[in-house]
């Protein structure tokens, strides 16, 4: 089954063709980055505007790339949810004319759960159920993914989501947006134990599994402006390195609670902020790590994450998730709306 999938949530327009789920025969990504580079992130207004320009020619390319027309594709899929509500309009309506014009059905698609789904790119064998850490610049979320389609949230962020708290902290080290990549790079060649910013595990309770990001944003800004007031110098790959230690430990801590609860035994890694190298490199180390002074040696799994490309938005991912949710396929289409805050289940 060959399907076209649309992607338009926020500042990336996105196309692809994907074959049976697993298969990526084009995947075509328009990142709006340094269109809102200057603004120090994304404007809605700008995003629509720039995806009503761009989604004719990212979905050609997509179909050009794949060697398909559009009388070789089985069904048109399309992010619905959840998103900026301007840019999830451009990729939907779009999706629905084609769709309605070739008599081609549509699966609408949660971005969450093709952010999940771009795993199942990346390792054939890949099924659920497992648990899955969906780290993105909107959401944060620990999934219990028990089938394609019944995925239960388990915990979640009560405050910003982890891209976003790596984007704020960017900023205040006077960093472009978006800032996650070059704190990943600047910590590199930082101390990591430069300064210990404060650990949110919130109640340590077995059963919570909630996050909270907020606190560190501002702990790295207060002491920043405490060095500078002293007239203290400072290298800002330290300060990086250190708030991404802390925001690291807290990820790896909760979701490792959550893989002793749950005895999975495949852990998978989701959203733009799963391309870090930190995080990948902690929670593959998980036998040997000792967080908030507690060891997980006795635990049991694969890690399993998705190629870098497929880690930020794209639309092979929501390819991959429509195939799962054939259920969701529908010819009557012209009513359907996009959901600015549909949930994750
Ligand atoms: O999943 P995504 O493309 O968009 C949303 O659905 O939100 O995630 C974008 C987020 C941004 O906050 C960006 O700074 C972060 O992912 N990000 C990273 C890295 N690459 C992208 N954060 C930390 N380390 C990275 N290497
Ligand atoms: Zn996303």
């Amino acid at each position: 089954m060959r399907i076209l999938a649309i992607e338009s949530s926020c500042d990336e327009t996105a196309a692809a063709v994907v074959e049976d789920g697993r298969k990526v025969l084009s995947s075509y990504v328009y990142t709006q980055i340094e269109i809102h580079k200057k603004y120090g992130g994304v404007v809605p207004e700008v995003a629509s505007r720039n995806h009503l320009e761009k989604i004719s020619f990212v979905v050609e390319e997509a179909l050009l790339d794949a060697k398909c027309k559009l009388s070789d594709i089985d069904a048109i899929a399309v992010t619905y949810g959840p998103g900026l509500v301007g840019a999830l309009f451009v990729g939907l309506n779009y999706a629905k004319g084609l769709a309605y014009a070739n008599g081609i059905p549509l699966i609408p698609v949660n971005h969450m759960q093709g952010h999940i789904a771009a795993s199942y790119l990346s390792y054939p064998d890949l099924e659920p159920p497992f648990l899955c850490l969906v780290v993105s610049g909107g959401h944060t979320y620990i999934a219990n993914v028990k089938t394609y389609k019944d995925i239960e949230m388990i915990g979640t962020t009560r405050d910003d989501a982890v891209g976003e708290a790596y984007d704020k902290v960017a900023r205040i080290l006077g960093l472009e947006y978006p800032g996650g990549k070059k704190i990943d790079d600047l910590a590199k060649k930082g101390d990591k134990n430069f300064i210990l910013f404060k650990r949110t595990y919130l109640d340590e309770k077995e059963e919570n599994f909630d996050f909270s990001f907020s606190g560190i944003k501002s702990g790295v800004h207060n002491y920043i402006k405490k060095l500078e007031k002293n007239n203290e110098n400072y290298k800002i790959e330290d300060i990086a390195a250190s708030f991404q230690e802390s925001v690291i430990d807290v990820l790896v801590y909760k979701t490792l609670k959550a893989m002793r609860k749950y005895k999975y035994d495949k852990l998978v890694l989701a959203g733009g902020v799963a391309a870090n190298s930190r995080l990948r490199e902690v929670i593959s180390n998980y036998k040997d790590i000792i967080i908030n002074k507690e060891k997980f040696s006795d635990l049991n799994f694969n890690v399993y994450y998705p190629e870098i490309r497929y880690c930020t938005d794209n639309a092979a991912m929501i390819g991959a998730q429509a195939f799962y949710r054939q259920d969701m396929m529908t010819k009557n289409f012209l009513d359907l709306d996009a959901n600015c805050n549909l949930e994750l289940e």
